[in-house]
């Protein structure tokens, strides 16, 4: 049964939005049990940083055995274990759980197999993917170079099918009723104005009909697949995109926020959790756009 606890807040200021205010002792507060992941092994890419070292907290702080997979094995080492000090500091009542990191190259076939095998080995089972690894990329079309446009693809695309691959073929032979969750952009619905960015937008198109794709193959076996699209979210991508493009960028784009800011990255985790959690069981080929309302201009 859920506790009653006492609320403690934290108000987190945003160099480029509002302050925040953010409850810090969520556990213990009376919800749905069914957004709890307690007793799910999790696997998130990219989660040394940015949105998928937020998605990764919200997976730990809901009860989730996680696994922390990105390019090198020190960072997202170093992403755990600020990962555990949070969880430890937010619910000091409560286990910390098991969380590991593995270093991968999501375009590289070999290392994605490898590393899904390792996780199995290590957490016996997978319930929950998600794939957050990704680059941005702002050049006009007629001056894109072929190869950073394969990059693009490879990463954003391919590493996204590679890793959702391997989660499929494991869930099928196990019968397990899982949730993959493709991290894709607004990006997939309009272009954002005013950065050129054709081959990131389409590399983004193309993981949103992944996700349906999947979902009609794997919905059969009650294995579920949805597209999670970010819109602005001030992460390190963000903040290196700007201090290469201006800072005046993000006049330009919250002007076009309804919300009128972008958001904190933090924002990302009640919606992942509700994605990855039995809460949302009939939730499949969707893509869920989390924007402030920018595409409903
Ligand atoms: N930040 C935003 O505003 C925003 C908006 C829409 C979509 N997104 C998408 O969300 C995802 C995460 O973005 P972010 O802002 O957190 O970016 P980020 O750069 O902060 O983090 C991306 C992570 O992916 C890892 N990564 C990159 N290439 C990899 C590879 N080949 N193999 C393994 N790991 C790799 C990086 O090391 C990094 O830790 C991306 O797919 C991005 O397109 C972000």
């Amino acid at each position: 049964m859920l506790r009653q606890s006492l609320v403690r807040c934290a108000s987190r200021s945003s160099p480029l939005g509002r302050a925040l205010v953010i409850p810090t002792s969520a556990r213990g507060i009376r919800t749905l049990p069914s957004f709890s992941l307690d007793g799910k092994t999790c696997v998130v890419t990219g989660a040394a940083r940015g949105l998928g070292k937020e998605i990764l907290t919200g997976f730990a702080l809901s009860g989730a055995r996680c696994a922390c997979v990105d390019l090198t094995k020190a960072a997202a080492e170093a992403s755990i274990k600020h990962i555990a000090e949070h969880v430890a500091a937010t619910q000091p009542s409560e286990p910390v759980p098991e969380l590991k990191a593995y270093a991968c190259d999501v375009t590289q076939e070999a290392e994605v197999k490898d590393t899904f095998s390792q996780i199995i080995l290590d957490f016996g089972n997978v319930d929950v993917v998600a794939t957050a690894a990704g680059i941005v990329d702002n050049v006009e079309a007629e001056n894109y170079e072929y190869p950073r446009w394969r990059k693009m693809l490879d990463v954003n695309l391919d590493g996204t099918w590679l890793f959702a691959r391997e989660a499929g073929k494991h869930m099928l032979e196990k019968q397990t009723r899982g949730s993959i969750i493709l991290i894709g952009s607004m990006s997939a619905s309009i272009c954002v104005r005013p950065q050129k960015q054709a081959a990131y937008n389409a590399s983004k198109g193309a993981v949103a009909i992944l996700a349906k794709s999947l979902a009609t193959e794997w919905g059969p076996s009650g294995i579920r697949v949805n597209c999670l699209s970010p819109g602005y979210m001030e992460t390190d991508l963000i903040r290196e995109l700007l201090a290469k493009e201006g800072k005046e960028l993000v006049h330009s784009w919250v002007r076009d926020i309804p919300l009128g800011r972008m958001a904190h990255p933090s924002e990302m985790q009640g919606v992942a959790v509700w994605m990855a959690s039995d809460a949302s069981s009939y939730l499949n080929g969707s893509d869920i756009i989390i924007d402030g309302g920018y595409t409903a201009y």
